[in-house]
């Protein structure tokens, strides 16, 4: 059974997902740390859930800086769901422009980065986040997905 959610004004919440650099390659980038499960495999199972949850969801996967800025920045959504890969521990540019938007982004991680190299503790987009979800493999995009649902719903 799928329950429709909606908001007051009857419109049905959406949610992007931006997969960062190099999570194209899910599925055969370092498997012992990332998984076998590919990003499209992934995306099913984020589609199946939102199905199930009432959700409108849109995927991205974007290897550049820039493209992330922009589509953040594009503000056709209710809440972020972003694991900016690479760009957590780098990118001021990808926190400014979640920062402008004001809306609710939720940070995931499918390794535990605060358990592998020094560099990786460090998230600049955590500080603009409701919060982190990190270590749980593709499952941490799914526990994203129904805190973004209870957090929209305020
Ligand atoms: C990652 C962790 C990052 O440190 C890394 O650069 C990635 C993937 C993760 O999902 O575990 O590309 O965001």
């Amino acid at each position: 059974m799928i329950i429709s959610f909606m908001t007051a004004r009857g419109k049905t919440h959406s949610v992007l997902v931006i997969h960062g650099p190099n999570l194209n390659l899910l599925g055969r980038r370092e498997t012992g740390i990332y998984g076998k499960k590919s990003l499209k495999e992934i995306n099913n199972d984020i589609l199946a859930l939102a199905g199930d949850l009432g959700i409108d969801v849109k995927t991205l996967q974007l290897n550049s800086e820039g493209d992330i800025v922009e589509a953040i920045q594009k503000d056709d959504y209710d809440a972020l769901i972003i694991n900016p890969a690479a760009y957590t521990h780098t990118s001021i540019a990808i926190r400014d422009a979640i920062a402008a938007v004001e809306k609710p982004a939720l940070e995931v991680h499918l390794s535990n980065i605060h358990k592998r190299e020094d560099f990786r503790r460090k998230s600049y987009i955590a500080e603009v986040a409701v919060g982190q979800i990190s270590g749980f493999g593709p499952e941490s995009y799914l526990l994203a997905l129904r805190a973004v649902k209870t957090i929209i719903s305020r």
